[in-house]
């Protein structure tokens, strides 16, 4: 009932995806319960006001040396009130940052200033989102340059796209239309022409989207990370044969590395972080040999490279 009564009002944008009530019903609460405390205190205080005023000139009150009971009461409400809140708030957090597994990943890069985006069977787009509706869709943002923010208010999806990081959000549309896509952080001097917008399709019009002007088919990340990795020469050291110069990478994504001095997960953060420092983090039995490629590959190549490890398995 809240839920549609809240829908009906037109306080807040429209509710487009599976996220959207829960981030509302948080709000609405902590709104419910600022005004609550705020016209219980502005009571209590009037009342107090009225009833305890000095009633002569030479009227000296009362000295109050403290109430236990009134102490335990003040101390325990607010400790459940704001322990709730604490743990539906991370009840929200974590649905928020854990992507089911059958999410389709689009990479997205924030550069001054626009928004660039790929979809997994290649298709680029720039500042227009399109999605099919009923799934869930993953990001993997980064930026170019400096600190942007990926924001689709009727999703109610925020995320930083921070330079040197990767940050991931999900999302999973539930009606179909077109939605703002902003920039939510100050980025320079035509920040607020970082916009865009998300389009929310039927699978079907959104398969057909995808084969639309592409002549051929579009090229996948993972085949352009290939035709790269080649091209780079990677494959020189890593080749996947005993005693190469540099760790196998089969079946990498996602599994446990051991480390000199220490353990990571191969996710994509550190793959990045592999490709453009590779002296940070030095798989145990080899050397510190790799040579860096910062400034040499571009964001999206970077993705490239990592979509083609993924598919990499142990034979
Ligand atoms: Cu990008 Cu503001």
């Amino acid at each position: 009932m809240w839920e549609k009564l809240f829908q009906d009002l037109d306080f807040f944008p429209t509710q487009a995806s599976t996220m959207a009530w829960d981030v509302d019903a948080l709000y609405l609460f902590l709104v419910a319960l600022t005004a609550f405390f705020t016209i219980l205190i502005i009571a209590v205080m009037a009342f107090i006001a009225i009833r305890f005023k000095r009633r002569s000139e030479d009227e000296t009150p009362k000295g109050v040396h403290g109430s236990v009971l009134l102490e335990i009461v003040w101390s325990a409400v607010p400790f459940v009130v704001t322990m709730g809140l604490f743990g539906w708030g991370a009840y929200v957090f974590f649905k928020f940052s854990r992507p089911p597994s059958n999410a389709m990943d689009v990479h997205v890069v924030g550069k001054q200033w626009m928004w660039k985006l790929q979809h997994p069977d290649g298709k680029r787009e720039i500042n227009q989102l399109h999605v099919p509706i009923n799934q869930p869709v993953r990001l993997i943002i980064t930026s170019e340059d400096v600190l942007h923010s990926f924001f689709v208010p009727a999703f109610r999806v925020k995320k930083d796209a921070v330079p040197g990081r990767y940050t991931t959000a999900w999302f999973e549309a539930t009606k179909l239309g077109e939605y703002h896509l902003f920039c939510a952080e100050y980025c320079g001097n035509e920040h607020s022409k970082m916009i865009g917008s998300v389009v929310v399709m039927t699978p079907d019009d959104y398969d057909e989207w995808l084969r639309e002007d592409a002549q051929g088919g579009y090229e996948t990340p993972a085949a352009s990370g290939e035709r790269l990795f080649s091209e780079l020469r990677c494959d020189t050291c890593h080749n996947n044969l005993e005693g190469g110069n540099g760790p196998s990478l089969a079946g990498l994504y996602g599994s446990p590395v051991s480390l000199n001095g220490g353990s990571a997960v191969a996710d994509e953060s550190y793959i990045r972080e592999s490709i453009l420092d590779p002296k940070q983090k030095i798989v145990s039995g080899f050397g510190p040999i790799m040579p860096t490629f910062q400034g040499q590959i571009s964001e999206e190549q970077v993705f490239e490279l990592i979509a083609y490890i993924k598919t990499l398995e142990v034979r």
